[in-house]
């Protein structure tokens, strides 16, 4: 990575989680640039004389392509909204993008599997099952979108990590989520992580080579599951 100081990227910097991460990355002392849809701007309004927002959908490469330049670190937020590849372009354009040797850390959730040896309860087999047999109807969510955009990650050769998310709830933090590498493990089964601290999760994820090329579940620390077996 270059300088001290590390320039970081947020795509979907407008959204909740995309918010919390501007204010823990700013918390840092990075430098940040934001990348939000045009409509959005005005949600970073308390932030917009500290970070440079670069307005466009995420999907569009020259988009990314500059807001990227010279970064260490992109965090990107994939959202399965509409059903124009929404989340493949947007991974596949920091993917192309991304300066080589950056960081790159994705969202998604635990129905993303990357080895299939996640273990899943009935409940999210049928909401996957559901929201994928009603997205050609409804066109407003296209989760098989999001498993090409990981699908992708996963086979590049980048410094890559994707955050699987449990159910997410607000609250003050909690600190840093456990994670693990399977949906499945004792340790996730509380299904529970307050947004601020899987915000936290992605930018610590940062300065962490531990998590290069992994895709940990995570859960907050202070659940039931995550106690029990610390
Ligand atoms: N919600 C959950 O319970 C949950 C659980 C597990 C994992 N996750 C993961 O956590 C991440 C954040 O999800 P979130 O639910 O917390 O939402 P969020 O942080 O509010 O982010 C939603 C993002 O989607 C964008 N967006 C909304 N409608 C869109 C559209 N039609 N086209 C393109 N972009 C659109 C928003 O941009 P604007 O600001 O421009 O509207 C915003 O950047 C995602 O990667 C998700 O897979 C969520």
């Amino acid at each position: 990575m270059g300088s001290d100081q590390l320039k970081v990227c947020i795509v979907g910097a407008s959204g909740k989680l995309g918010r919390y991460m501007v204010r823990h990355a700013l918390g840092k002392g990075y430098e940040v640039v934001g990348v939000c849809r045009e409509k959005s701007v005005y949600k970073l309004d308390d932030v917009k004389d500290r970070i440079t927002i670069v307005p466009g959908d995420t999907n569009n490469r020259d988009v990314i392509r500059r807001a990227v330049a010279d970064c260490d670190a992109v965090l990107t937020v994939l959202v399965p909204w509409g059903m124009r590849q929404y989340s493949s372009g947007t991974a596949q354009a920091v993917l192309d993008f991304a300066p080589r040797g950056a960081r790159l850390i994705f969202s998604c959730g635990w129905h993303i599997t990357r080895d299939g040896k996640d273990v899943y309860s009935w409940k999210l087999k049928a909401l996957v099952k559901i929201l994928a047999a009603l997205a050609p109807l409804i066109r407003v969510v296209d989760l098989n979108d999001q498993v090409e955009a990981c699908n992708r990650i996963f086979a590049s050769d980048t410094r890559w990590t994707v955050v699987r998310g449990s159910d997410l709830e607000e609250g003050p933090s909690e600190g840093l989520p456990v994670w693990s590498r399977h949906v499945g493990d004792p340790i996730l089964a509380s299904n529970r992580t307050r947004r601020v601290d899987y915000a936290l999760f992605m930018v610590e994820a940062i300065t962490n080579d531990d998590l290069v090329q992994e895709a940990p579940a995570i859960v907050g620390c202070q659940t039931p599951s995550a106690l029990a077996h610390a």
